[in-house]
């Protein structure tokens, strides 16, 4: 297939690309090429590529920053979407856009399904929320909620955490938020089998099992042998963020297992096998 990724230059363009690219031919668009806000500029790009599908992680991740600016938030994770679902509908390509669990309200005390209703707190998770509806509103098109990305690629939570403990810093990390982590690769590795197997729809994709950012952070250092004494656990509400957090934001993953699909791994064995690839 002829697929154009959306914001290729960020932690999951990344990771998205370098699997993609193992048995597709891949267009890695990044804003400077494609600003996904412009309309024109999207359109211009799709008419010329004529992918059959396009993978859209492009937009703002960082829940305070949309807090703080939810003019741009929708604009960007919203508007942005739209443009790109409009353009790809002229050139018949379907849409593979990158949700989160930021959709929930975090009030659950079992793992979200994705047919739980959707009442996000944040900015950040009704600009997704939104997005994600105009995508599945075309039945050929496929959203995959992700949660907590660690990956190659692009600085990310994991290895700020060890590039602190490094320079013999403590790092603070939230010890009161339960959710769902997801390795970029091998996240990329299940939305490729899904869009292979043509099968469109709504579905959560993380790594199995359970962490708090304080169990993830301790488990990357002791992973990379240093010392996970160093790694702080703190209510999130003592942390000075503008945007609340989930305190419980586990997703079950009913669609794959429905869809006849096989999980991904647990995140302690994807997050080995990251560490065992960074550099020293
Ligand atoms: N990170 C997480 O833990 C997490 C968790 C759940 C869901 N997600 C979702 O996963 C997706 C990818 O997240 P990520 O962590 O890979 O984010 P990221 O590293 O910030 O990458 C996002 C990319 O989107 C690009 N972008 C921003 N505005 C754009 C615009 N107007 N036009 C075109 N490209 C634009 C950015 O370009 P620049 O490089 O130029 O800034 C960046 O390369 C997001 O949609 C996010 O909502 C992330």
């Amino acid at each position: 297939m002829k697929i154009a990724i959306t914001g290729a230059a960020g932690l999951f363009g990344h990771g998205l690309t370098q699997v993609f690219c193992t048995r597709h031919t891949v267009f890695a668009l990044t804003r400077s090429e494609a600003d996904i806000t412009k309309a024109d500029e999207v359109r211009a790009f799709f008419k010329e590529l004529g992918p059959d599908l396009v993978v859209h992680p492009a937009g703002i991740p960082d829940i305070d920053l949309c807090e703080a600016d939810p003019a741009k938030a929708f604009q960007v994770n919203f508007h942005g979407t739209r443009n790109v679902v409009e353009a790809a509908r002229e050139v018949g390509a379907a849409v593979a856009f990158i949700s989160t669990d930021a959709v929930f309200d975090g009030k659950k005390q079992t793992p979200y399904k994705e047919s739980d209703p959707t009442i996000p707190p944040t900015v950040y998770g009704r600009t997704k929320l939104c997005a994600e509806k105009f995508v599945l509103a075309d039945p050929n098109h496929f959203a995959f909620r992700v949660s907590a990305l660690f990956g190659p690629g692009k600085t990310n939570f994991v290895e700020k955490v060890l590039r602190k403990i490094r320079s013999s810093e403590s790092v603070q990390v939230a010890s009161d938020q339960l959710g769902s982590a997801t390795y970029t690769l091998d996240a990329a590795q299940k939305i490729m089998e899904v869009v292979e197997a043509r099968r469109p729809g709504l579905y959560h994709l993380a790594n199995q099992g359970a962490c708090t950012r304080f169990e993830l952070a301790q488990q990357a250092a002791e992973l990379a042998g240093l010392d996970a004494h160093q790694v702080i656990g703190k209510p999130s509400d003592q942390m000075g963020r503008r945007a609340p957090r989930l305190k419980y934001a586990v997703m079950e993953m009913t669609a794959l297992k429905e869809g006849g699909f096989e999980l991904p791994r647990s995140w302690q064995e994807a997050l080995a096998d990251y560490i065992r690839a960074l550099p020293s």
